[in-house]
């Protein structure tokens, strides 16, 4: 599909199309410019009902929403499934259009990156924790991207997914730091009936690693119900990884109470303070696929 070009939707809403900078930027100044607020959800596509759900809440906040589809490969490390990720714009759009997003960017990846440019933007500390320390590169290559396409796009409000809770604070994080003018929304897991977190990455799945991903939310709320009654949080956090190893994980990456805000440990061997928020976080392979997950922890 061409830049610029519409698709249409049942209902009276169409979903432009457009693939550069240039024809992005148009567009939001002419919605700026009609007094119209614009959210923006980024995505690598292969969309699903956690998407969607974010585009929703975009919806709630301002008149305009534009979602971004650019599987970037600046985040994924040699080895890793950059090639193989799934792509499917044609289903992606239809989604788009029954959603009532207005506008789809998707760029190529010399829109992104010109050619000879030599500028990341990293938020240390956090990035370098949790998911940091088994994909050192990951967060380096999300923020860069993300600020790139907060400045294509220059939204007003933007979400993210909880899903992807480490991310979404080192986003909040960033915006703060470099006083992006956005507002960062973080939007609910969308999760199946097991309780496995909606993720692109599911469709890796065997049907055999498919009845076992469940255990991996079924382990955090457990360990969830246990800190909140007052739990050693090194004896849960122990009982936690040897679930998901009973349960067929071939491998557990942590599971981890931090501070919600800073990403930091908490003390092992101290039940979290009444009436305080933390976030126990999951990572851990099932064959092939590497699942990651949250939940709030409220005492
Ligand atoms: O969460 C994702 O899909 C990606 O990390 C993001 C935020 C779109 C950046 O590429």
């Amino acid at each position: 599909m061409r830049d610029g070009s519409k698709v249409n939707s049942t209902t009276e809403k169409t979903l432009t199309v457009v693939r550069t900078r240039v024809a992005l930027q148009q567009q939001v100044r002419a919605w700026k410019a009609a007094g119209e607020t614009v959210g923006f959800v980024p995505t690598m596509g292969a969309l699903h009902a956690g998407h969607i759900s974010l585009v929703e809440k975009a919806k709630e906040n301002v008149s305009r929403t534009i979602t971004s589809i650019f599987v970037n490969p600046t985040q994924f490390a040699p080895g890793e499934d950059f090639e193989t990720y799934p792509r499917r714009e044609e289903d992606d759009l239809a989604l788009l259009t029954a959603a009532g997003c207005d506008l789809v960017y998707l760029p190529t990846v010399a829109e992104m990156y010109p050619d000879g440019s030599v500028t990341d933007v990293r938020v240390n500390g956090m990035s370098d924790l949790l998911d940091g320390i088994y994909r050192p590169h990951f967060f380096y290559g999300v923020a860069t991207v993300v600020a790139r396409l907060f400045l294509h796009v220059q939204p007003d409000v933007a979400v993210f997914g909880e899903k992807d809770y480490q991310q979404l604070q080192i986003i909040r994080r960033m915006a703060r730091d470099l006083g992006f003018p956005i507002r960062i929304i973080g939007g609910e897991t969308k999760r199946d009936a097991d309780g496995l977190a909606q993720s692109s990455r599911n469709l890796y799945l065997s049907a055999d690693e498919r009845r076992t991903a469940g255990a991996m939310f079924a382990a955090l709320h457990r360990a969830s119900v246990r800190l909140a009654l007052g739990g050693l949080p090194g004896d849960v956090r122990a009982e936690a990884e040897a679930h998901l190893r009973r349960a067929g994980f071939r491998s557990v990456d942590y599971v981890a109470l931090v501070d919600p805000a800073t990403l930091l440990a908490l003390p092992d061997d101290a039940p979290i303070i009444p009436k305080s928020e933390a976030r126990l976080l999951g990572a851990a392979w099932l064959g092939r696929t590497r699942l990651i997950d949250n939940i709030s922890v409220m005492r």
